[in-house]
């Protein structure tokens, strides 16, 4: 590309500064903000120019915890479609799960994987490797000869079952300096079900998921991970003693981090409807347990806005509670949250700001600072325009989402990143 087409002036907007928003112009040149004033001349500018007059400008957002799908399920989605589908979410950064076929648990079967990012991915995509081989829990897996190449470790859509190994495990991550995000489930105390065990599920004669298969396992590690010291992040929490757990461990050390995705903060098992876009582990739990969790976003408790973004076909959708476990959530992560907890008046929206983008890109150490010098990393977004979210319109190639038909405010219209643009809302159709 010639280098006028590198440059890119985005005209008014409100900057995110890191604390607070502030109106100015930016200039990006070469993939670099070179410039932030309150206005840059136009004159003389050779580059796209972005009217960003109504718009917040925001750092990109980092996703800690999504699906990709590749290799082994390309059926259910493809890194092509979903690095698509977060860019027109905001973001910039994914971290991929290792639930793949082969599973990344060996440099060789990583490497098939880091083919096709390389190949495939419109933004940056981290991928874990497992923690144990397989993710049968049975024997680690090659942790370090992966290392290089990988963000951090998971057994993401089961718990290690085993202590030893999880103890294991944390040794060699805080040898490794990498972190471990673990999906915390006691398989003893599972039924089969697939909803949570609570009120709705017992109305209707139906086995439900247990609160305790949760956050029984949560506890255990808490208390390996504040002792060996390792970074440890918990992974998608939804119920309110996996928060109490939390809140009491991060008092005793800085390695301890947690996620929850949107569908915990908006929706409790009231709102369930027997559809496999309601269908997801853990499940959406009591409406206490949604207040839990809403006030531990808020408080910092829970770190990292994660969507778990799982997509499967439509087919395997549509079966009802007999469907796999698993929502999309990259595409309406920003605008559910911000419509149920921001524009509500219960969070500032630069707590969300900080749980979407600031803190998660920390933690994969990557720039999150508005500000000359810095990476273009932008996200660029119309927070009065209101939408109604239809699945079918997502760039995502699964569309089931407990969201569908829901009303939202707040819209991507831009996402750059290294300073090119990779989602233009004007350009689709929604
Ligand atoms: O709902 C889920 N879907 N939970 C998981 O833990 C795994 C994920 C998937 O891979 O579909």
């Amino acid at each position: 590309k010639g280098e006028t087409e590198m440059q890119m002036l985005l005209k008014g907007g409100n900057i995110f500064d890191g604390e607070r928003f502030h109106n100015g112009d930016i200039l990006i040149s070469d993939g670099v903000i070179v410039s932030i004033s309150p206005n840059i001349s136009i004159s003389d500018f050779n580059g796209r120019i972005i009217d960003c007059g109504r718009f917040f400008i925001v750092p990109s957002f980092a996703d800690i915890h999504v699906h990709l799908r590749e290799p082994g399920f390309s059926h259910k989605g493809t890194v092509k479609s979903e690095t698509a589908a977060a860019a027109a979410g905001g973001y910039t950064h994914v971290c991929a799960m290792p639930n793949l076929n082969p599973a990344p648990d060996s440099k060789e079967n990583l490497e098939k994987e880091l083919e096709i990012i390389k190949r495939d991915a419109l933004i940056e995509v981290l991928p874990y490797g497992t923690l144990t081989k397989g993710s049968r829990g049975e024997t680690l897996s090659d942790m370090e000869e992966m290392s290089p190449y990988v963000f951090g470790y998971s057994d993401d859509g089961k718990g290690v079952q085993s202590e030893e190994m999880i103890i294991k495990a944390m040794k060699k991550a805080k040898e490794l300096r990498k972190p471990i995000s673990a999906h915390c489930e006691v398989d003893a105390l599972l039924t089969g079900g697939s909803i949570h065990d609570g009120e709705w599920a017992r109305k209707r004669g139906l086995k439900g998921i247990s609160s305790e298969s949760e956050w029984k396992m949560i506890e255990r590690d808490l208390k390996h991970a504040l002792e060996i010291g390792c970074r440890y992040n918990v992974c998608h929490i939804s119920t309110k003693e996996s928060v109490a757990l939390i809140r009491e461990a991060k008092k005793k050390g800085k390695n301890i981090t947690s996620e929850t995705a949107p569908h915990y903060l908006c929706f409790s098992e009231d709102d369930l409807r027997e559809e496999g876009r309601f269908k997801m582990n853990p499940p959406l739990r009591s409406k206490e347990d949604k207040e839990a969790l809403i006030e531990g976003f808020i408080d910092g408790t829970i770190d990292y806005l994660a969507t778990d973004h799982a997509p499967h076909s439509d087919e395997e959708k549509s079966k009802g509670f007999e469907s796999p476990f698993g929502v999309v959530g990259l595409e309406t992560a920003f605008a559910t949250v911000y419509t149920a907890l921001v524009r509500s008046g219960k969070m500032k929206l630069e707590t969300l700001i900080e749980r979407m983008a600031v803190s998660p890109k920390k933690f994969l150490r990557r720039s999150y600072k508005i500000e000359e010098g810095a990476i273009a990393d932008l996200a660029i977004i119309d927070l009065e325009r209101e939408w109604e979210i239809n699945g079918k319109n997502f760039l995502s190639a699964a569309s089931a989402t407990p969201f569908e038909k829901t009303k939202v405010f707040g819209s991507i219209e831009y996402t750059i990143y290294n300073g090119r643009i990779v989602w233009e809302r004007k350009l689709t159709q929604n």
